[in-house]
């Protein structure tokens, strides 16, 4: 998708939604456009995550919301019924790539060998998750990774931070750092949102540091 990659060219962050309730899900999300993050994944673990995936992309702001965490064909069609316009998951599985390379939905399924990327290169993949990024080898093995799958691009996440973030959007070969440093659970609960917009704009600055 060509805005998708676009909005992460100018901001390659996706910060994670990690949310049951769908007003906060949907002031998190303003709270992180307002700090310059346009792209938001919503992860999929409470009861209502769906809801609140779809309560953003009904809010009408000029986001891309992507669902993640998604473990099954069957969650995979769900929530682009429900208007995802990407799609994560924490492993591969080739029944969930064929669908959203059938679709043109974006797919960034977590690899953390070569094995896994090799695989995903086989089904047609381009863009993959690296996940988790710090366990799985972290800068070294992107570097590694780099070197021999020419035509693929990582989205590392999982350990990533502050403190590594420049290091991983050194690479030229990195899409987009995922993260949930982001959306603090604490500040979201305490309805702190100017704290999740300051997170944002501070990653916005770092990576401008190296991506310019
Ligand atoms: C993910 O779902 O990608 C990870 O749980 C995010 O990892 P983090 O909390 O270390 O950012």
């Amino acid at each position: 998708m060509r805005d998708l990659n676009e909005r992460l060219r100018a901001a390659p962050i996706v910060p994670l939604i990690d949310e049951s309730n769908a007003d906060r899900s949907v002031a998190t999300a303003k709270a992180l456009d307002a700090g310059g993050l346009s792209v938001v994944e919503v992860v999929l673990r409470s009861e209502g995550a769906l809801a609140g995936m779809q309560a953003i992309c009904d809010a009408g702001d000029d986001l891309i919301v992507g669902a993640g965490t998604v473990l099954t064909i069957d969650q995979a069609r769900q929530v682009h019924r429900a208007g995802a316009q990407f799609i994560v998951s924490p492993g591969l599985v080739d029944e969930i790539a064929r669908y959203c390379l059938d679709e043109g939905l974006p797919f960034f399924p977590g690899t953390m060998t070569a094995g896994e990327v090799q695989r995903a290169y086989a089904l047609g993949l381009r863009e993959v998750k690296f996940f988790p990024a710090s366990l799985a080898g972290g800068v070294p093995m992107l570097k590694a990774f780099g070197s021999v799958f020419r035509e693929m691009r990582f989205m590392p996440t999982g350990g990533v931070s502050p403190a590594n973030l420049t290091e991983f959007l050194a690479l030229p070969h990195v899409l987009a750092c995922g993260g949930s440093w982001l959306t603090p659970a604490e500040a979201i609960a305490a309805g702190d949102y100017d704290t999740v917009t300051a997170l944002a704009q501070q990653a916005v600055e770092l990576a401008q540091t190296v991506r310019g």
